[in-house]
């Protein structure tokens, strides 16, 4: 007791000496941080300091009786003990304060927790699963999103979120993909960045805001054929222009902590990586924050074949630079006695816990525990009407029109008979997504009733076919139906007697996520076919996919007239996407991700290399990059995206300030020549010709999103600096070379519309 008074004086003496952390001079705020972590890691022992790198789950339900044994009387014991530094998955403003009390009145030293949690799309409020909010392309509807999020967490008695996930993903049969921003670099940066800005705010000791975790850190999005934990091997130039941008990005952005991942990379887990976490995160890039491992993962590297035994896991994962060990039970068991042992050096020890209490310093935790657990203000902030109203904008820009040929779309809004089929068009669970650890079940707007809120109509609603089985849960695996026909008749019998049929097929929300690789990415059980039956009977179809992951939808691309991109769109997904359907909201979303003709494709991106034998020599010969049984083009590209108005591109011009200004300047004339007013993304991607290490074919480095009233035109600008002219060589340096680039400017990374320049 006394020593823990001693600790508040000098917590508190530290504070006095300034008002604020948050002054102006950023660096006289974190030199004083800095002094107050001094002056509580002074007063630790050895065994409190590895206590604030171990994170525990939450390990009872708190609000019962304590535990007596097993596993939680573990835990429990060593959270007295002062022995745990954060734990996840405690939600709730009694439950946080119920450990948070336990750390602070019966501990020692009375140092607060960290509270980790997962909110990943939302907390109860859901918004967009990250994959279809990245298709919006819009930073700013990105970014009040995940500040919705942080607003509800945060009023929920927790102070951190494991995101954003930044893994760059080629593979669509991986289940995470729904977790990211897809494919490319240069968007999933962008998307980072207002993503923990989102979170993360101007000031994490505020209210409302969370730390954020750049996630998996590195290469987890390439695991080896698309199943999830497994192998990823891939080269420096991979590594550094793909996959490392988004990490930057986050990093650039403040984000507060780092998380490792469950991959090896290149024979080396990515856990007990020193060349990731010790030699580029902490050395090149000087990141200052705290990498926390993924769930187990340092013992995962005794199954990896990487440690021998546990202790041995423990100090491989300290000498890379792990600073917080996820449920590996293993530095609290073992690191006090490496240390001993002068296996691990007791400064290595004294930097994770300082960046440790950093964090805790920065949350205001020292200041008040109990700061992020007020009643009041959680019943007042979470599921508002005006968190709701964010993410239902957020989830109307995240859909993308693919298809809408005969102007199917957007339905008039009185005198049709609509006939409505699909089980996920009533489902109010699935458009909630995976990760949805805190939200109601079954609290999503379902499809049917977005469009019930339009009266005019005749609408009428058969399920055709359920998509799974049974009961569907975040860890079990899902039983897909690929037998029961017999609601088809019903949904035949509505399709006949209907002007219109809008069919909702796709993935049930649990079907991706983590541990949900497929090898198959066809409309999952009887869909297809109840959707090819439905045609033989009426053919106007807008089929809506709900799906987390691009999937092979061929036949329909062939022969459905109206195709709409919906995701699993969150608690507002089914007003989002009546909106849509009827014309409220003109879609504006492009893929952020490749949609392939077949999975023999994958992985299967827009900004491929170009190969020494790109295209076909004359009719005929195989000796060229291609498949004999398929197209080398996806069925849907990168960047893809309809609008109910059209887009005219013209006047593309260059002005070459280079070397003189290091600059080059590109226009285009944007011009809506159809009948709404809409919006467009414009694209700019650059193809450097021939470089010392090969360049893609295309690269997005410029995006713009343009409104403009029908008939209205615009000029479009964008200036290409030598952030966007070059490249990481095979050594990790940017490198700017001379030499010869095109330019390309258009409404997707298929556009033709292109000029050229020459940097010498
Ligand atoms: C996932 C992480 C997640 C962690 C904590 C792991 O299984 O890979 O992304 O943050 O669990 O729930």
């Amino acid at each position: 007791m006394k020593l823990k008074l001693f600790l508040l004086i000098v917590v508190l003496t530290a504070c006095n000496q300034s008002s604020s952390i948050h002054t102006n001079d950023e660096n006289q705020a974190s030199s004083h941080i800095d002094r107050r972590v001094d002056s509580v890691l002074s007063l630790m022992t050895l065994s409190e300091k590895i206590g604030q790198m171990n994170q525990y789950n939450g390990f009872w339900d708190v609000t019962g009786p304590v535990p007596a044994e097993g596993d939680a009387a573990k835990k429990y014991d060593h959270l007295k003990k002062g022995l745990v530094g954060s734990m996840l998955n405690i939600k709730g403003v009694e439950e946080v304060r119920r450990v948070q009390k336990i750390a602070v009145e019966e501990t020692r030293l009375g140092i607060p927790l960290i509270i980790g949690f997962d909110c990943i799309h939302g907390y109860k409020t859901i918004s967009p699963i990250p994959l279809a909010e990245a298709a919006s392309w819009d930073m700013e509807a990105i970014r009040k999103s995940a500040e919705v999020a942080a607003a509800e967490t945060a009023a929920s008695g927790i102070n951190w979120t494991f995101a954003p996930m930044v893994d760059v993903s080629r593979d669509a049969r991986w289940g995470r993909v729904m977790e990211g921003a897809g494919e490319d670099p240069y968007l999933g940066s962008k998307i980072a960045v207002a993503r923990v800005k989102g979170f993360q705010g101007e000031d994490l000791s505020a209210t409302n805001t969370i730390a954020a975790c750049a996630k998996h850190f590195a290469g987890y999005g390439f695991s080896e054929s698309g199943k999830d934990y497994n192998t990823v091997d891939v080269g420096t130039s991979t590594l550094y222009n793909t996959i490392f941008p988004p990490f930057i990005a986050a990093k650039e952005a403040g984000v507060a902590t780092f998380m490792n991942a469950f991959n090896e990379l290149n024979g080396v887990p990515a856990t007990g990586n020193k060349f990731l976490q010790r030699d580029v995160l902490k050395g090149d890039w000087d990141y200052n924050g705290f990498v926390v491992s993924d769930w187990g993962s340092i013992a995962e590297m005794i199954p990896h074949g990487y440690a021998e035994n546990g202790r041995d896991a423990a100090l491989k994962a300290i000498h890379a630079g792990s600073d917080m060990d996820m449920e590996s039970y293993l530095y609290v068991a073992e690191l006090e006695s490496l240390v001993e042992n002068k296996k691990v050096d007791v400064a290595l020890i004294d930097d994770a816990v300082r960046r440790i209490l950093k964090l805790k310093f920065e949350l205001g935790l020292f200041d008040d525990p109990y700061k992020y657990c007020d009643l009041e203000r959680e019943k007042s902030v979470v599921n508002s009407k005006e968190n709701h109203d964010i993410v239902l904008d957020v989830a109307r820009k995240s859909i993308v029109l693919l298809k809408n040929e005969g102007q199917l779309l957007p339905l008039k809004k009185e005198g049709q008979k609509i006939a409505l089929i699909g089980a996920l068009a009533a489902d109010k669970n699935s458009p909630l997504g995976s990760w949805r650890l805190a939200a109601e079940d079954n609290s999503a707007i379902s499809v049917l009733e977005g469009m019930q809120r339009y009266p005019a109509n005749e609408l009428m609603y058969a399920k055709g076919a359920d998509v799974t089985i049974g009961e569907t849960a975040f860890i079990s695996e899902v039983t897909i139906n690929t037998n029961d026909k017999s609601g088809f008749q019903e949904a035949l019998n509505i399709a006949k007697k209907a002007d219109k049929v809008v069919m909702v097929l796709g993935e049930n929300g649990f079907q991706t996520g983590e541990g949900r690789s497929l090898a198959n990415l066809d409309l999952p059980g009887v869909q297809q076919e109840l959707l090819e039956a439905v045609f033989k009977v009426n053919p106007n179809i807008v089929l809506v996919l709900n799906n987390g992951r691009p999937l092979t939808i061929n036949w329909a691309a062939e022969h459905i007239p109206a195709i709409v991109e919906a995701w699993h769109l969150g608690s507002e997904s089914g007003h989002a996407i009546a909106q849509v359907l009827y014309g409220d909201y003109n879609p504006s979303g492009k893929l952020p991700m490749s949609f392939p003709k077949s999975v023999g494709q994958i992985p299967l991106y827009y900004n491929h290399k170009n190969t020494g034998r790109p295209s076909i020599p004359e009719p005929g010969l195989v000796f060229w990059s291609h498949y004999g049984d398929e197209s080398n083009d996806p069925l849907y590209a990168f960047g893809h995206g309809l609008s109910y108005t059209h887009f005219d591109y013209s006047n593309l011009q260059i002005e070459n300030n280079y070397p003189s200004k290091k600059s080059i300047t590109v226009k285009v004339d944007l011009h809506n020549s159809g009948n709404y007013d809409g919006k467009e993304v414009v694209q700019l991607y650059l193809h450097d010709l021939f470089a010392s290490v090969t360049r893609p074919v295309k690269e997005l480095k410029g995006l713009e999103m343009v409104s403009l009233a029908k008939g209205e035109s615009k000029t479009v600008e964008f200036v290409l600096t030598d952030k966007e002219l070059g490249f990481f060589d095979n050594e990790g340096a940017w490198v700017i070379e001379e030499g010869k680039f095109e330019v390309f400017v258009g409404g997707s990374s298929q556009t033709t519309n292109m000029a050229a320049f020459e940097i010498k």
